[in-house]
């Protein structure tokens, strides 16, 4: 009798290929699970970056993405997509990890058709429909449909329990970002981009929805104004991609002699940028992330923030969107060498880069495996 399973594997942007990528991997070293990679390419150009560092060639390929796709015919699209997929490939397991639309359609679809589905980094939440907007939703949606919730920590183990998830379902395992960050940032990258060595650099990335608009316009004003106060500074900013991103960054922060605006980085330099950066100004969520774990402050572009781990322990701030906080708290680093250094102390309360290994091992031990690896 074969008891091999058939585990079909979802990713869609940027983050998820790096977050899914150790998992996938560690998936096809087992003798019982014929993995099956599916790219929905809701992100196109980024995905493909990631994938390619980690040497995975999706099975099955969506083509999901359109130039700013708005929620509701993403989500349309995906659903129709993913159900003529699932049903085509009858898997018996189906992973997604984190919050995107990607993730909510994916345990719909997978709830739909009767197929158990594993929530990788789940039980994230902030509490706030509206922030980060539409990504608590999505979240919520997937962790109310999964079976197996693989959390990074206590915390978010602490927040399924409060909402009624059984204790039995929920596995923690670190997040998947660590086992990546860590496979990576153990070799030097080429950065590709001449930065002046005499210069503290300021690396910033955002792309969060909520922020579109005036708060977004409100963070370029405050790096102008901070590189402008600190002649010491240069900004490095890879801009998403989403024209409401990259209109609103070349407006505001084009032309300056110590700004540099650049294409969205690959992820081994992106990972060499953050080794090298001296400050973080984010309203990313891998970043808050992986920077504690390089060692480097992050000031982050957000009012809420659903991973308060870092935040509780001292290395990572929450400095909202208004340019005058933003201002105070980044000259308060860049002012104050025993400020800087209390942030600056290299802790990883997201992983220790073994979570893929944790998400298989449970896995193995909840599906019927034994046949296939005799
Ligand atoms: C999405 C996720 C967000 C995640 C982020 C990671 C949703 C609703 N949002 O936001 O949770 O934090 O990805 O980066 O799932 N684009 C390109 N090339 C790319 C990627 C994007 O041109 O490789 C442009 C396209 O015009 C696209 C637009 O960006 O329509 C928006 O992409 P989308 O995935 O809808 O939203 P993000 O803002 O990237
Ligand atoms: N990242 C990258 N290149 C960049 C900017 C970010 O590879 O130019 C990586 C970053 O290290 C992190 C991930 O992308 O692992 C975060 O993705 P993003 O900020 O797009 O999404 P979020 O984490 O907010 O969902």
């Amino acid at each position: 009798m074969d008891n091999s399973k058939r585990i079909l594997c979802i990713v869609g942007t940027r983050p998820e290929g790096i977050k899914m990528a150790p998992l996938i991997k560690a998936l096809k070293r087992e003798p019982w699970a014929r993995v099956t990679v599916l790219a929905t390419a809701q992100h196109r150009g980024l995905l493909d970056q990631v994938l390619s560092l980690f040497d995975i060639q999706p099975d099955v390929d969506l083509d999901i993405m359109r130039p700013n796709q708005a929620l509701p015919e993403l989500t349309a699209r995906l659903i129709t997509a993913l159900d003529e997929k699932f049903v085509e490939l009858a898997p018996d397991v189906v992973l997604a990890q984190g919050d995107t639309t990607t993730v909510m359609t994916t345990a719909l679809v997978a709830f739909y058709r009767r197929i158990p589905f594993g929530h990788v980094e789940a039980g994230l939440r902030t509490h706030d429909l509206d922030n980060p907007f539409p990504e608590e939703m999505n979240r919520l949606v997937a962790g109310h449909l999964a079976r197996w919730h693989f959390v990074p920590t206590e915390h978010s183990r602490q927040n399924l329990l409060r909402e009624g998830i059984a204790d039995t379902a929920i596995h923690v395992t670190g997040n998947t970002v660590i086992d990546a960050l860590l496979e990576v940032a153990a070799a030097e990258w080429p950065l590709g981009i001449p930065l002046d060595p005499s210069k503290r650099l300021i690396l910033v990335t955002a792309h969060r929805r909520e922020n579109f608009g005036e708060p977004f316009r409100a963070i370029c004003r405050a790096i102008r104004q901070l590189v402008d106060r600190y002649e010491d500074t240069e900004v490095l900013y890879p801009v998403h991609p989403n024209p409401n991103v990259q209109a609103t960054a070349h407006e505001l922060l084009g032309g300056h002699p110590r700004i540099r605006l650049c294409e969205p980085l690959d992820y081994a330099p992106f990972v060499e940028a953050q080794k090298r950066a001296y400050l973080i100004l984010t309203d990313s969520g891998g970043v808050q992330e992986e920077a504690p774990a390089l060692g480097k402050p992050v000031l982050v572009l957000r009012t809420e923030t659903e991973r308060p781990e870092a935040v509780d322990e001292g290395v990572v701030r929450l400095v909202g969107t208004d340019q005058a906080s933003i201002v105070a708290e980044a000259s308060r680093l860049l002012d104050s060498d025993s400020a800087y250094s209390d942030m600056a102390r290299g802790v990883s309360p997201y992983g220790d880069g073994l979570a893929a290994q944790r998400i298989v091992a449970v896995l193995r031990n909840a599906l019927d495996t034994k046949k296939a690896e005799t």
